[in-house]
């Protein structure tokens, strides 16, 4: 049995925050983050509208357009490193405001790689025959955890939500493969220090800016490079195709650079590959669902089509996934 996408949604929050309003908070400029990152603006939820609050009007939109009703969902799965609190999982209060009674709701924390990571698990409950309906769902406010004084990391990140419902397939369309990947090890590439055991909430934490996402740029981009572009090719020898064979790649939205250097791996131009990190910024594990949703909306996905998703982000963790639409 494969397992399908049978629908999608993605929601931004309204407000733009452009590189031109960047500039005027820390020392930058418009044509540093342009040439560096590819980005241009990216969205910033107001205080009062949570994580869940985008799930859940990303969700409403990948069940309307998969043709189901809340009550129909058996899980749901909320990707996301900035959840509404640390405790209950983001995904329960979406469940409660979806009013999706019959749905066990829970989070998976794998940063940027979270919804391909999801991906895996709404795949495993759909083939295992464990589920009939899972809605999965990348939401994140990264604006909550950005140091807006720190410029080498608050130009990347923006905040949104993307989401996917996840059904049985009755032909060869769907989900062919899917792998996950970590390496612990360098877990300090990318991390927020404070707020867990190792380093509970203080005073002292908060006066030194610990709850706020640490990145080591440079070193994270030279191995999300080399890695991604290894994962593509295996991922095609997995599955017995061609570059030339893949109509569309939906990757993470980190840096244009580490995309352009995938595509190139593929052999794929960019015109076949979708980019909306100019809009958004990096939206961590929403931002497949967001570009898989753009790409299904402008008609860029045609029924039978091969697509590839690929991700990467702190843990670290790396992903991809291979789908026949
Ligand atoms: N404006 C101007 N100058 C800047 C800025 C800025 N916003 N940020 C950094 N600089 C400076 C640095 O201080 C440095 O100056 P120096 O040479 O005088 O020391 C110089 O620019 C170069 O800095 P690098 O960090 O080497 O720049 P790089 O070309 O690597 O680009 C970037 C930085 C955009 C962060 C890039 O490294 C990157 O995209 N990394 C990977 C991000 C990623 O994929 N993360 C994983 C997913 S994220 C997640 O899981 C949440």
């Amino acid at each position: 049995m494969r397992a399908k996408i049978t629908g999608t949604g993605s929601y931004l929050p309204p407000h733009v925050l452009t590189n031109h309003d960047i500039e005027q908070m820390v020392d930058t400029t418009d044509e540093w983050i342009v040439e560096r990152t590819g980005i241009k603006e990216r969205r910033v939820a107001d205080p009062h509208t949570y994580t869940s609050d985008l799930a859940v009007e990303a969700g409403k939109r990948a069940l309307k357009a998969a043709g189901l009703k809340p009550k129909d969902i058996d899980i749901i799965i909320v990707a996301t490193v900035t959840g509404d609190m640390p405790l209950p999982s983001t995904a329960c209060f979406v469940q409660a405001k979806l009013k999706a009674k019959k749905a066990a709701a829970f989070d998976i924390n794998a940063a940027c790689s979270g919804f391909t990571f999801g991906l895996s698990i709404a795949n495993a409950y759909i083939c295992s025959g464990m589920a009939k309906r899972v809605l999965l769902i990348g939401s994140e406010e990264l604006s909550r955890i950005t140091d807006w004084e720190d410029r080498a990391t608050c130009v990347l990140l923006g905040d949104g939500a993307g989401a996917v419902v996840v059904e049985a397939s009755d032909d060869d369309t769907g989900i062919w493969s899917v792998d996950i990947f970590s390496d612990g090890t360098i877990w300090d590439l990318l991390n927020v220090p404070a707020g867990g055991s190792a380093n509970p909430a203080s005073e002292e934490t908060v006066k030194s800016g610990q709850h706020y996402l640490k990145m080591k740029g440079n070193e994270t981009f030279k191995i999300a490079v080399r890695t991604l572009e290894q994962v593509v090719v295996d991922t095609l020898k997995k599955n017995n195709l061609q570059s030339s064979q893949i109509a569309l790649l939906v990757p993470h939205q980190a840096n244009k650079r580490i995309i352009e250097a995938t595509a190139k791996r593929l052999n794929m131009s960019m015109d076949r590959v979708v980019l909306n990190l100019h809009k958004y910024g990096n939206t961590s594990a929403a931002s497949i669902p967001i570009a898989l949703d753009e790409a299904v909306k402008q008609g860029r996905i045609r029924k039978g089509d091969f697509i590839m998703l690929e991700s990467f982000g702190g843990g670290l963790t790396w992903a991809s996934a291979l789908i026949k639409w």
